[in-house]
């Protein structure tokens, strides 16, 4: 099994923190002394696994290059995506690379933006993971609902596949917000959480069928190539001329061979403000306060302040973060519109 983290993300929703140079995945968001690149490649440990792969935007090469150096993995190998085309090209650059040898390796398929409590719990489910994926399967893994979120994949359960394993009766990818609600209240939905995982020739079999045009501009992209150290480098013209989807639309809401095995592990994607809230530690008053804050009858809020004191009173439900050349104040309820902003400002560029 070749554990590949997709890392080419932007992580607008976490704006001003998340920049395009340095987004969410590298910023240590959830614990102190780590980015959330390396959380994710922390929890593989005690898998049976080969070295971690990973795959990033060209821009980010030194960044991803240092947070591996860190870890011990030098001699990792990064592919480079000189733009985003979202998860589905990415996904089959890293399975063309995988078969190249003549092999067929299962490829546990990451984000680099998640939250994970209980870790031995996911290696658990990985590996209750791995039999399905051997035999040809495409697993998704599922989580049971809270809320009737519209920014994730839903999943409904089929019948029993073995052992914690069901088939996939429908894979919905972000559906509106009524929708949403009723998959919620039917109980029989899951949230994706946008790992997968399946052999290198079912992806791209899949892939041919429902994208051909996708998998032959990764294949030419792949072609030349260039490495440099551990970088692959694909070839820019053919991977920019590439259609842009992700793994959910291209692949998972149509094949018929997908599988659902449950993670219950205290799983969160950490996509916007109000999630980052809603996973920190708060003092009494629902608060979380980074840096220096003075908070004055203020309640449920989020502060993060880098270069000054910031202090608040009469407040509730608000983000703030202050970083050195931006200021957000937002409603907590508006956390997802956050994007808005960084769609605005490269507008105005
Ligand atoms: N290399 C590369 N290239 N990585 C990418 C690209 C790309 O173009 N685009 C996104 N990624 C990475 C992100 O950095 C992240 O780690 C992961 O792929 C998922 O992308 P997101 O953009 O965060 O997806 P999402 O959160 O909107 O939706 C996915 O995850 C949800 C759960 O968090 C879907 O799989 C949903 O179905 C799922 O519920
Ligand atoms: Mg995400």
């Amino acid at each position: 099994m070749i554990p590949i983290i997709m890392s080419g993300g932007t992580g607008s929703r976490l704006w001003p923190l998340s920049r395009q140079l340095n987004p969410k995945q590298f910023l240590p968001l959830a614990e102190a002394s780590f980015s959330m690149l390396q959380a994710t490649i922390m929890r593989l440990k005690g898998l049976d696994m080969q070295q971690p792969r990973l795959i990033c935007n060209e821009e980010h090469r030194f960044l991803a290059a240092e947070q591996l150096r860190k870890m011990g993995m030098e001699d990792a190998s990064i592919m480079l995506e000189p733009a985003g085309r979202n998860t589905a090209p990415a996904v089959a650059l890293a399975a063309i690379q995988a078969q190249e040898n003549g092999d067929d390796p299962v490829l546990l398929i990451l984000a680099a933006d998640h939250l994970i409590q209980d870790e031995a719990g996911f290696r658990a489910s990985v590996n209750k993971a791995l039999p399905q994926a051997e035999a040809g399967k495409l697993v998704a893994f599922g989580v049971v609902p809270t809320h009737p979120e519209t920014g994730y994949g839903y999943i409904q359960r089929g019948q029993s596949a073995g052992d914690d394993a069901f088939a996939v009766q429908r894979f919905v990818e972000k559906p509106d917000s009524d929708t949403a609600r009723e998959y919620l209240e039917s109980g029989e939905f899951f949230w994706n959480s946008g790992m997968f995982m399946f052999r290198a020739s079912r992806y791209l079999e899949e892939l041919e069928k429902f994208r051909p045009d996708i998998l032959s501009a990764c294949r030419a992209a792949m072609t030349n190539r260039e490495a440099d150290m551990h970088f692959i480098r694909v070839d820019r013209e053919a991977f920019l001329a590439c259609p842009e989807d992700s793994i959910d639309y291209a692949v998972m809401e149509r094949t018929a061979d997908a599988v659902m095995v449950p993670l219950d592990v205290g799983w969160s994607d950490i996509g916007s403000w109000s999630a980052l809230w809603d996973v920190s530690k708060k003092d009494e008053q629902g608060n979380v306060f980074k840096g220096d804050v003075m908070g004055e009858q203020t309640a449920n809020t989020y502060v993060h302040a880098e270069h000054r004191l910031v202090a608040t009173v009469g407040l509730e439900d608000l983000i703030i973060v202050e970083t050195k050349d931006a200021v957000l104040v937002a409603h907590k309820d508006k956390a997802q519109d956050v994007k808005r902003i960084v769609e605005q400002l490269k507008a105005e560029k």
